[in-house]
C-alpha cells in the first residue's frame, strides 16, 4: 500500500479492534496488564501497520508495534496549501505529514538495534514525562499523543514498558523524522 489515501474514523475504530482480549483480572502482572493497556490507549493504531486484508485495511498483527515499515520508504509528502486540510497519513497509518514536517511510528518491539531493546524504564518513563525523545533528544512530535499518555501514571507507564518487553521483536528500522521545508512550526 503506497499511495496516500483517506480512512474514516469509523473504518480506523473498527481496525484497532483487531487484537481485542479480557480486561486483566486482579492481580494480573504488569505485562498482562501493560498489555491491556497498550490495546485501550490505541497504540497498535498507529504503531502496527496496516495491511490490505479481504475487508479492507487492517492491522498487520505479524509486524505487531514494529512501527513504520522501512521497505515503505519516505514518499514525498503532498502539499496542503493553506486550505482545512492540513495534514495527512500514509494508508498503513503509520507516516504522517503536516506542519510538523513528516514523523514516522516508532518501532516499539524489543529489538535491540531497530525498536526499544535498549530503552530502560527510565528513558520510556522520561520520554512521556519530558515529551522529548528518550527524555532528553528532541521534541516528539504530532500525531504521537505524548501529552495525553503523560497523563498516565508511573505505575500505568511501568506497566506499558514491561508488556513491550514481552512482545515478538521484529526488526524494522523507522527513518528519521522530516523537518518541514518552511520556517519550523512549533511542535505541538
Ligand atoms: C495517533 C498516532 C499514535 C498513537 C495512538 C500512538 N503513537 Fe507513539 N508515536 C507516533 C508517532 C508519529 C511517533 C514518532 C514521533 C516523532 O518522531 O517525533 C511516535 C513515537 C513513539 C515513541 C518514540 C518516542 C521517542 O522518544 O522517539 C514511543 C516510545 C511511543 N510512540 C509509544 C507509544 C505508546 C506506548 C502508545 C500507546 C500508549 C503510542 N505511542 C500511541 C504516533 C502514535
Amino acid at each position: 500500500m503506497r499511495t496516500t489515501t483517506t480512512l474514516t474514523l469509523p473504518i480506523l475504530l473498527a481496525l484497532s479492534a483487531g487484537a481485542s482480549a479480557a480486561p486483566p483480572a486482579p492481580g494480573a502482572s504488569p505485562e498482562e496488564r501493560g498489555g491491556y493497556l497498550v490495546r485501550i490507549m490505541s497504540c497498535n493504531d498507529c504503531h502496527t501497520p496496516l495491511k490490505m486484508g479481504p475487508k479492507g485495511p487492517e492491522p498487520d498483527m505479524g509486524r505487531m508495534l514494529s512501527g513504520h515499515p522501512e521497505s515503505f520508504g519516505v514518499p514525498a509528502a503532498p502539499s496542503h496549501g493553506d486550505g482545512a486540510w492540513v495534514w495527512s497519513g500514509t494508508g498503513t497509518n503509520t507516516a504522517f505529514a503536516g506542519p510538523w514536517g513528516i514523523t514516522f511510528t516508532a518501532n516499539l518491539t524489543p529489538d535491540p538495534e531497530t525498536g526499544l531493546g535498549k530503552w530502560t524504564e527510565k528513558t520510556f518513563l522520561e520520554t512521556f514525562r519530558t515529551g522529548r525523545h528518550m527524555g532528553h533528544g528532541r521534541p516528539v512530535r504530532p500525531p504521537m499523543p505524548v501529552y495525553w499518555i503523560s497523563q498516565a501514571t508511573d505505575d500505568d507507564l511501568k506497566a506499558i514498558y514491561a508488556y513491550l518487553r514481552t512482545i515478538p521483536a521484529v526488526r524494522n528500522r523507522v527513518p528519521q523524522p522530516v523537518d518541514p521545508p518552511e520556517p519550523a512550526a512549533p511542535a505541538k
